[in-house]
């Protein structure tokens, strides 16, 4: 349930004597953010600099509370909390909202863009900004598209080509449109949730995953698998949501300052992308990993496949691609 504290006397006045500018809230809004990122990682800090962002623009009138590390359940859960009007707000990954809307598969097509650079003007474009309004058949308001860098391999053993993954396990994240790219390849997609992830390497459950650069710096797979091959292959987009019912109840100023506070700190994610993957490079490089750049043809001719399942459940493919071209 949505927590509302009216306030008075004392708070009243102090909203009242708020700079000018800011939102003279009358009512005390509770803006609790879940999401499966720890505190270490970007998503996390994000969501902080929303919640204090807002305290300081709505004089004290939003509270902020974090759900960091899932400790409110998976992102399927949260999903469910945010329908059910039970939490504010979600920062979670575009691929739990893939396994419910297909269209949304369209992010994660294979060498859609380079880079975080384009990746980030891509996801703030005229078509993922028009992708947004899909989630209303969900029950929520998406706020905007967020990064979680590009995505690389890392291995045991070292892989020339996706002809040495076949027969092999590697972890993902479970969600269609790359359990689909792995199984083109032969290879058994294996979730494993991240905070098991070293330990699935170390033990061999797994022989490679599907991972950006801040996840194996962060969580030293290094240590576990200690070939890097860098592919690029897919962007990892992360969505802002808001439960429907509290958006619903958000007068016009209080939902065009959240908008614009989770729009400027998701350009701060952008910027933190931009300036760290090239130094996580240089640190796994620095742990010793063998680290290879391949090309598309890595992957042989499972981009073709690929396309040949996802263009046509994915409409917005094309236009992406479209617009990622114009990019250069
Ligand atoms: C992953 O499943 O690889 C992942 C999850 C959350 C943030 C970044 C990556």
């Amino acid at each position: 349930m949505k927590r509302r504290t009216f306030l008075t006397g004392a708070g009243l006045a102090a909203v009242a004597l708020a700079a000018p500018g800011i939102v003279h809230a009358a009512t005390k809004r509770t803006l609790r953010i879940g999401m499966i990122t720890p505190g270490s990682h970007f998503w996390t800090q994000t969501m902080e600099r929303v919640g204090a962002s807002m305290a300081d623009r709505s004089g004290g009138a939003f509270e902020t509370q974090l759900f960091p590390s899932g400790q409110l359940g998976n992102e399927a859960t949260m999903i469910q909390q945010l329908q059910a009007g039970g939490l504010e707000m979600g920062f979670l990954t575009v691929a739990e909202f893939s396994n419910r809307l297909d269209d949304m598969a369209a992010l994660f097509t294979p060498y859609l863009v380079p880079d975080v650079a384009r990746a980030s003007k891509l996801l703030t474009g005229p078509t993922a900004t028009a992708m947004l309004d899909q989630l209303t058949g969900l029950g929520m308001k998406g706020l905007g598209f967020g990064l979680g860098g590009m995505r690389h391999l890392i291995s045991r053993d070292a892989v020339a080509s996706s002809g040495d993954l076949a027969g092999r396990k590697y972890r993902i994240t479970p969600f269609a449109p790359l359990r689909d790219f792995y199984e083109l390849m032969n290879v058994a997609p294996t979730p494993v949730p991240l905070p098991g992830l070293f330990d699935a390497l170390a033990n061999g459950q797994v022989d490679g995953a599907d991972i950006d650069l801040e996840l194996a710096w962060k969580l030293k797979l290094f240590d576990q698998a200690p070939n890097l091959t860098v592919t690029n292959q897919m962007m990892f987009p992360v969505v802002a949501v808001v439960s429907g019912r509290y958006w619903a109840a958000l007068d016009d100023a209080e939902k065009a300052m959240l908008s614009e506070v989770v729009s400027e700190q998701i350009d701060w994610l952008f910027a933190q992308y931009a300036e760290f993957e090239p130094k996580w490079l240089d640190d796994l490089k620095g742990t010793g990993m063998t680290v290879t750049v391949a090309s598309p043809d890595f992957f042989g001719d499972t981009l073709t496949k690929w396309h040949g399942i996802w263009d046509a459940r994915a409409p917005s493919i094309a236009a992406l691609q479209a617009e990622a071209k114009a990019l250069g």
